[in-house]
């Protein structure tokens, strides 16, 4: 065992070692809401385990922390899909037509006791996908602050809906309308701000929901159940549990989502729209793959483009769809930046996530440490070495991060997302070598650029924005902040997901229109001020 591997080991602590405050007592859930009942389950049930492991007097073992149903059939998701197309009731359910107002005002009673559940929600996200203590807290912030954003932004599309428009002789009013029940389904490394970034937009528009925790990270959204349960009319939220691979197909089967908001995999996303019986009745909001790539220049600033090539490859162990996954450098810096890369790789602390200042955490899919092991043996084996001491080294979920240099065509960290600690490095002669690289990918999200003339770097600009949705400059790749739109090209994305955009992803807009006569103008002025309906009216909201 190398010095290395002995300090990883030793990292992992005894029970006695974990801090009172980050303590957890085993949550063993049995709950589920479906059509606004929390319903008591006694079937079977999937264990959770935590990436991290105690040290025992048998050796190293993966911490229990709960459990949750898993039905062994899909009959408990074909419940929970009557109770929300129950509740949508072809648009004419409470929600759906529920006014603005009084939906804000539901909206705003969820937030109020989310926050009450902030400590909690905090502490199982560091123990079921091992996100440090800082990064957990900000996720819960970052989801408070874009529901509030979310709220404001719908006040917005409220108002410019409360008016008339006249064209042509013809007097409109139009609005955005929701879309029917939506399936929601967020990833493991943001298991709560993604899944809300598509479920609170989802219900604001008046659309019921099914929501599908995933894998790792389904304990944490068990503190909100209740207030779901206690903020919504019946049906409007809906948890579903089982096996994806089963439970997913058998709901888009039946034909009765409408909208399938997924934060996943392109090859899942792919299947499962071809499911649907009615493809044209179906919505797709997705975030999807992505190998986001650093092109850096000669004239590059070194430190500044370590610095943020650091933060892009290995903040949350480089598990964030954003970040950046394989870095192009012009061969006349190469040596130097991968010097100072290395050396600041090698800075990186390791440790649990509670533990002050940890910067590598253990992995939360257990078979991520051996994929990665064998993307390096690829690597290897086709002439790239891992250039940082100890790079790679892993010890259970803990996998040091590995600078892993010169990598080509063929190798599997060339075009495979390895969403891991590992970072491969192209060296390049010809600035056509990344731009082409780019262009041949599968993948479309984003690519940030590192130098300092101006001329190169407005060329670049001009070409890739043809290519990806965000074009960084001297910055890591990343999704923030979340008024901006996030989405891809590709296979990385269909529809666009900032706090603005989500809105108008999960509504249609609809008019309202009759011809501009003084029958139907005492007509549209009678509903109006006599409040007659929530569609046709003037109100504004503030
Ligand atoms: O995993 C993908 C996330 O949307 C990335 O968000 O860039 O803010 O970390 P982020």
């Amino acid at each position: 065992m190398t010095q290395l591997s002995q300090q990883l080991e030793s990292l992992f602590p005894t029970e006695d070692q974990i801090p009172d405050e980050f303590r957890i007592t085993p949550l063993h859930q049995r709950d589920y809401l479906v059509d606004g009942e929390i319903r008591s389950w006694d079937g079977p049930t999937q264990e959770v385990l935590s990436p991290v492991y105690v040290r025992t007097a048998e050796g190293l073992v993966r911490k229990v922390i709960g459990s949750y149903p898993l039905p062994a059939d899909d009959q408990e998701a074909l419940d929970a899909l009557d109770a929300a197309v129950r509740a949508y009731d072809n648009g004419r359910g409470e929600w759906p037509t529920m006014s603005v107002t009084a939906r804000i005002r539901c909206m705003e009673r969820f937030v109020s006791k989310m926050v009450e559940q902030k400590k909690e929600v905090v502490n199982l996200l560091m123990w079921e996908i091992g996100k440090t203590l800082g990064d957990s807290i900000k996720e819960f912030d970052r989801t408070v602050q874009y529901i509030s954003d979310t709220i404001d932004a719908f006040k917005d599309l409220d108002r410019a809906g409360s008016r008339f428009r006249i064209e042509e002789g013809i007097i409109g009013q139009i609005r955005r309308s929701p879309l029917g029940v939506v399936l929601c389904m967020g990833p493991f490394n943001y298991p709560l701000n993604e899944t809300y970034t598509t479920l609170i937009p989802a219900i604001l528009m008046g659309n019921t929901v099914l929501f599908k925790p995933p894998k790792h990270g389904t304990l944490l959204h068990h503190p909100l159940l209740e207030a779901f349960q206690t903020s919504f009319p019946k049906g409007v939220v809906n948890t579903v549990y089982g096996r994806g691979a089963t439970v997913v197909p058998t709901l888009m089967k039946s034909g009765k989502i409408n909208v399938l908001a997924l934060i996943g995999s392109s090859r899942v996303a792919d299947s499962l729209k071809k499911m649907h019986p009615k493809s044209n009745r179906l919505r797709a909001v997705l975030s999807l793959d992505a190998k986001n790539a650093a092109v850096i220049l000669p004239d590059a600033d070194i430190e500044l483009t370590v610095k943020e090539c650091m933060l892009g490859s290995m903040s949350f162990n480089g598990q964030r769809c954003t970040a950046l996954k394989i870095l192009w450098v012009h061969r006349s810096l190469a040596d130097a930046f991968l010097q100072r890369f290395g050396e600041e790789l090698n800075k990186l602390k390791p440790g649990m996530p509670w533990d002050k200042g940890a910067q590598v955490t253990p992995l939360p899919e257990p078979g991520k440490p051996a994929y990665l092991d064998e993307c390096l043996r690829d690597a290897a084996g086709q002439g790239a070495r891992v250039l940082n001491e100890g790079g790679g080294t892993a010890v259970e979920s803990f996998v040091f991060p590995a600078l892993v240099y010169p990598v080509k065509e063929g190798m599997k960290l060339y075009r495979e997302e390895q969403f891991g600690p590992v970072v491969p490095v192209v060296p390049f002669d010809d600035i056509e070598e990344p731009i082409r690289y780019i262009i041949n990918a599968d993948h479309g999200q984003q690519v940030s650029i590192f130098g300092t003339e101006t001329a190169q770097i407005a060329t670049l600009v001009d070409q890739l924005v043809n290519q990806v949705s965000r074009v960084n400059i001297n910055a890591q790749c990343q999704r923030g902040p979340d008024t901006f739109p996030f989405t891809g090209r590709k296979d990385s994305a269909e529809g666009t997901l900032s706090v603005e955009d989500a809105l108008r992803s999960f509504s249609i807009r609809t008019v309202v229109a009759t011809k501009d006569t003084d029958p139907n103008k005492t007509i549209l002025n009678t509903i109006v001020e006599q409040h007659q309906s929530e569609f046709l009216s003037t109100h504004f909201v503030f």
